[in-house]
């Protein structure tokens, strides 16, 4: 174990039913970044990450495509693994909750609680929708009927397993009350204590007979375990409990921290610790529920327009600076609204302007003044201590921000230097300085003083942007080690005579953001991603009707209403595609050669993942006629067609009308 210990962060397991957006990258990015800065800091990290996989949910989706469940989970969580390596995902260990060790492990902890007797058979009453194949209590019916498809309920009763959560209330309650941080913000705190654990909380129930798709309870295996209970405790099994707890389970047990969001505290902060009680397990150090990221106009899942495919975003920009938009732009435990607007700007105006202008002005005054070798001058500028003392204080001030999840301002704070370092390039003039033979020693303070303190920034955005601190290392012709190590931020002047910088392309290219923005909405064609849904596979407990409405309470605003004058502006045609080929240099564009009437257009078009470029052709579908002209990839795109899309599969609107006809 390292002489600082160890450190055990994780992420919630992901449903993998469809695509992910950048929404649920978020906590992957902050907890990746946790697991970087604790690395740095010299900790023996567990970072883990995985699958949520079990449930009727996905037995459906997968009988929807002819497959059985496990031949549709390997496609998608290949595609997941898939993103966090394009998102440099730095996770040690990644668990699937149908992995065979993490099955067998649960059905040990079952077993244990049954043993107990904090497990009992009893009967569940409620009400059932039959095409849903759902349970709800009597508060999460809408006028008597179904909450999801309006359809009448029955009362059923069935023979169930439950979990004695009532007999954890009291600890739960000290819980809150007396340990310090278990639960961050604050405000969820109060949210849990008051509206959960003080009204009383009610046995669990924790088993379904009505589909097969789950962990089988081992001696009544017509039952299969709450999925929440399942993949709450992939958290242990990841680690080996209850097999083996000599490693890693007794090395990194009980975790640092749980990330979710903010819809799932409860189930971490009140079903797994009463469950980590009940197996005389210790209770995680703390869960930290951060805010969401919204949509002006409406869910995530629903984007129009705005650009939330986290690949699409980092083929643009690059992963660091999509790492730092979502960290530096949203308070972490607050919500916080996404739009391309918001994240052009935010790019400009710290990475482009602040950082990438310092960066390059630097270097390309070491080279012009000094022919490219940095050189520690004698001399001292009445500007020089207010920045060696800014530069090694924030070290310590990024660490106590980022001790406490406080990303945006523990960023905030290295900006506070490389703007001050920017600023200390207009005290000195070194321009002026360089005009002057006496202020050459004068000179050679100044430069070693930027190339200095931008050293210490490059050291200190390492957990955030690792190709950045790199880029910036090589130009100044530093390699990785001492000089570059987290610690070495703690002191200014460590910086050698004699480095040779080499002038790079800019670290950020300016973005114009007018122009850029045009071609976002003409990509922005619908990015699915799967609807926050309460895991309704057993049947819920009175309590999760509060949480239910809570889940849906925290949804994104509707989208806003239009005019028909609005409506009328957008100009539809039928057009027939003539002919259709893939996109040179994007795998997911195609280009399509369009006929409406006498006009032939040319439109690219985001669909190749669904259709063949040949099949298209020959087929009717509607055209936006006045859409502006962009270059998508290169190529032009002038228009675009219309398409219904749920995440699996998009299907053309289609017409069959003569090309050219108006579509009103
Ligand atoms: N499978 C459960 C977690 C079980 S943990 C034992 C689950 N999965 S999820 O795929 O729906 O969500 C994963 C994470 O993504 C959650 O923390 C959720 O809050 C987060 N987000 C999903 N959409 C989000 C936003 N739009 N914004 C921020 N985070 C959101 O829940």
């Amino acid at each position: 174990m390292s002489a600082k210990g160890s450190f055990y962060i994780t992420t919630p397991i992901y449903y993998p039913s469809s695509k992910l957006h950048i929404g649920h990258t978020y906590t992957t990015v902050a907890a990746d970044v946790m697991a970087r800065y604790k690395r740095a800091q010299g900790f023996d990290v567990m970072f883990l990450t995985g699958t949520d996989e079990h449930g009727q949910k996905i037995e459906n989706v997968a009988k929807a495509q002819g497959k059985a469940p496990k031949e549709f989970l390997d496609k998608v969580v290949a595609e997941i693994k898939d993103l966090w390596k394009v998102m440099e995902i730095s996770y040690d260990k990644f668990i699937r909750t149908t992995d065979d060790y993490h099955e067998r492990r649960v059905q040990m902890m079952f077993e244990k609680l049954y043993e107990k007797g904090d497990i009992y058979k009893g009967t569940y009453e409620g009400m059932y929708c039959t095409p849903c194949e759902s349970f709800w209590t009597e508060s999460q019916l809408v006028d008597h009927k179904c909450p999801d498809c309006g359809r009448e309920v029955t009362k059923t009763s069935e023979e169930a397993y439950f979990f004695k959560m009532s007999k954890y209330q009291d600890r739960l309650l000290d819980l809150f009350e007396n340990v310090e941080g278990f639960a961050e913000p604050k405000s969820r705190v109060n949210e849990m204590v008051n509206n959960f654990i003080k009204p009383g909380l009610e046995d669990l129930c924790v088993t379904r007979t009505s589909f097969d798709w789950g962990i089988p309870v081992p001696f009544d295996p017509k039952h299969v375990i709450y999925v929440w209970l399942d993949a709450l405790s992939n958290y242990v099994t990841a680690l080996g409990y209850p097999e083996e707890v000599d490693g890693d389970f007794a090395k990194f047990w009980p975790a640092d921290v749980h990330l979710v969001g903010k819809e799932i505290v409860r189930f971490h902060t009140i079903i797994w610790p009463a469950m980590l009680m009940a197996l005389d397990v210790p209770v995680p150090k703390k869960v930290f529920g951060h805010g969401w990221i919204l949509l002006e106009g409406g869910k995530m899942s629903k984007s129009k327009g705005n650009i939330v495919d986290p690949v699409v975003l980092i083929d643009r920009y690059g992963v660091d600076a999509l790492k730092y938009f979502l960290l530096r732009e949203y308070s972490f435990g607050q919500d916080g609204i996404f739009t391309n607007e918001v994240l052009l700007n935010r790019l400009n105006s710290d990475l482009a302007n602040d950082l990438g202008n310092l960066v390059s002005r630097t270097v390309a005054m070491i080279e012009k003044y000094n022919g490219g070798v940095i050189k520690k001058g004698s001399a001292v500028t009445a500007f020089d201590a207010s920045l060696s003392a800014l530069a090694e204080e924030t070290i310590g001030k990024v660490e106590e921000r980022l001790d406490k999840l406080d990303f945006s301002t523990a960023l905030d704070e290295i900006w506070k230097l490389v703007r001050r370092t920017n600023k200390y390039i207009d005290e000195t003039s070194p321009w002026a300085l360089a005009k002057d033979e006496h202020q050459k020693d004068v000179l050679d303070t100044v430069l070693y003083n930027l190339a200095e303190s931008i050293r210490i920034v490059s050291a200190l955005i390492q957990p955030f942007m690792i190709h950045t601190s790199r880029k910036i290392w090589t130009q100044f012709g530093l390699e990785e080690g001492d000089l570059t190590h987290w610690d070495s931020a703690r002191s200014f002047g460590l910086l050698p005579e004699g480095l040779q910088v080499t002038k790079a392309e800019a670290l950020f290219p300016r973005i114009d953001v007018p122009k850029e923005l045009e071609s976002l909405a003409a990509l922005g064609a619908p990015v699915e991603a799967p609807e926050k849904e309460e895991k309704k596979e057993a049947p819920v407990p009175k309590e999760n009707a509060k949480d239910k409405a809570s889940a849906d309470s925290h949804g994104a605003p509707q989208p806003a209403e239009i005019s028909i004058d609005d409506f009328a502006k957008v100009q539809l045609k039928v057009a027939e595609v003539v002919a259709c080929e893939r996109h040179p240099n994007a795998d997911k564009l195609l280009i399509l050669q369009l006929k409406a009437g006498e006009e032939t257009r040319q439109v690219v078009s985001g669909i190749s993942k669904f259709f063949e470029p040949e099949a298209l052709v020959g087929r009717k579908v509607i055209l936006v006629a006045n859409l502006k002209a962009v270059k998508l990839r290169g190529v032009e795109s002038h228009g675009m067609i219309l398409a219904a899309a749920d995440g699996e599969s998009l299907g053309l609107l289609t017409v069959d009308m003569p090309s050219g006809t108006t579509v009103s």
